[in-house]
């Protein structure tokens, strides 16, 4: 089990190169099996749920070539329709894979899938919509087995905007038969990446990214060579780390409007953010003022991956922060190690009161989620002393280099193989 030692008090200064969305990458390696020809995905970053997807892809039959700038991946000799239980549980993306398996076999059996645990995380909205394009489902022993002698286009209206509903139904609607329409679907750039990567693919997808999801089945896809979307979420981590820390940081590879929500607030909080196409600059002199409130929604609402990592920032802001997540009941676990460290939160169900005090301390913490493991390194950069944050694996799943890039700009971090 590896740990984090950081020396706090550092201000942050340079560029930071942005990796390929994580949320991204993930439903395009489950699309791939959509097509016998081969998908080529650049910037493929190596990040532990992105290797878990791959050995799910592998044990399906699909052959993998890995390279530092892209992944290929031939999915022309897959037979496996059954998504291995033991990688289920470590990723719970894996669900994105039933949408994809079924289009290709007509046959997807999956158990119940893992992931954060940040909360119930049901995945009831990817089951009815399944059901609507005609999949037969049976749910017995911790697994899910689906069967669609034939998908058939539909009209879905989702009772909330799931991102992996909506990416989900999309990959089982591609080739149905007949048009498929989801109303009241997710927004997300994520969602816009995933029609076009289809798309290129010879697919009939529009109308992602604003609400409403058109898609006309078709009988077959090509391979395709393909680059996603930045990550938003890793970008927005570093701009928190660096508003938070003090100093001028340059993110590359995310276009501002996609983390617009976060922007906005790291303005009101007393930032310079200067942006320009896929550049954002972020200058802060580390002494920023509480915003009064910050909300969790859906796209383009304040973003819940950035939720643990902003709120880290609000604990040395000048004044009280009430935050409230809307999306994940129980995303505060942080907040305990975070106390740690002296800071002074409140937390009842899904707000959190937080009281800006002058300064956080070193303290050994540890990492029980993906973001909220960020939010603690993020902790640690700005507290005065050492600190040392245990367990990476979940900070492992999501951010490629992480302790590389915070060098680089400056932070004092060493990773420690226990
Ligand atoms: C995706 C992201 C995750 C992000 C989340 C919200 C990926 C791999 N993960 O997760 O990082 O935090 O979007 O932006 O892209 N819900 C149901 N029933 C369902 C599905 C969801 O009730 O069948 C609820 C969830 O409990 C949650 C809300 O809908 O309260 C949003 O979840 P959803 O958008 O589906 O998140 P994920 O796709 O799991």
């Amino acid at each position: 089990m590896d740990k984090f030692i950081i020396d706090g008090g550092e201000k942050l200064y340079g560029k930071v190169e942005i990796q390929s969305a994580k949320n991204t990458v993930l439903p395009l390696l489950a699309a791939s099996v959509l097509t016998d020809e081969q998908v080529k995905i650049r910037g493929v970053p190596t990040i532990a749920d992105v290797e878990n997807m791959l050995r799910i892809l592998t044990e399906l039959g699909c052959k993998i070539q890995r390279k530092k700038e892209y992944s290929v991946i031939d999915s022309s000799n897959a037979v496996s329709h059954e998504i291995p239980p033991r990688l289920t549980r470590e990723l719970r993306s894996s669900v994105f894979m039933l949408g994809s398996v079924l289009t290709r076999f007509r046959r997807a059996k999956i158990s119940y899938p893992g992931g954060c645990d940040i909360g119930l995380r049901p995945i009831d909205l990817h089951l009815s919509g399944l059901k609507r394009l005609g999949v037969e489902i049976t749910e017995e022993g911790g697994y899910i087995d689906c069967k669609a002698d034939k998908l058939v286009g539909t009209e879905i209206l989702l009772d909330f905007p799931s991102v992996g509903a909506t990416e989900n139904i999309i990959l089982a609607a591609v080739k149905a038969e007949g048009f498929t329409v989801i109303r009241n679907a997710a927004k997300e750039p994520e969602i816009v990446d995933l029609q076009n990567f289809l798309n290129a693919m010879g697919a009939k997808v529009r109308g992602a990214g604003g609400g409403t999801v058109l898609i006309e089945g078709v009988k077959r896809l090509h391979g395709v060579d393909y680059t996603p979307i930045g990550d938003r979420i890793e970008a927005g981590t570093y701009l928190i780390a660096a508003a938070s820390c003090g100093g001028e940081i340059e993110t590359d590879g995310v276009p501002p409007e996609n983390i617009a929500a976060l922007l906005h607030k790291l303005r009101e909080n007393g930032c310079k953010i200067h942006t320009k196409n896929d550049k954002i600059v972020l200058q802060s002199n580390g002494r920023l003022k509480a915003v009064d409130l910050v909300e969790t929604m859906p796209f383009p609402g304040f973003p819940t991956d950035m939720q643990a990592q902003y709120s880290t920032l609000c604990c040395t802001a000048q004044g009280t922060t009430l935050v409230v997540e809307n999306l994940f009941e129980t995303r505060y676990k942080y907040a305990g190690e975070l106390k740690r460290m002296g800071a002074d939160i409140t937390v009842r169900g899904r707000t959190a009161v937080i009281r800006g005090v002058e300064r956080l301390h070193g303290a050994q913490v540890t990492a029980g989620d993906l973001r909220g493991g960020a939010a603690l390194v993020l902790a640690a950069l700005k507290a005065e002393g050492q600190s040392t944050v245990i367990d990476l694996s979940h900070i492992d799943r999501g951010y490629a280099d992480f302790e590389y890039k915070l060098k680089k700009l400056g932070a004092t971090i060493r990773r420690v193989h226990i």
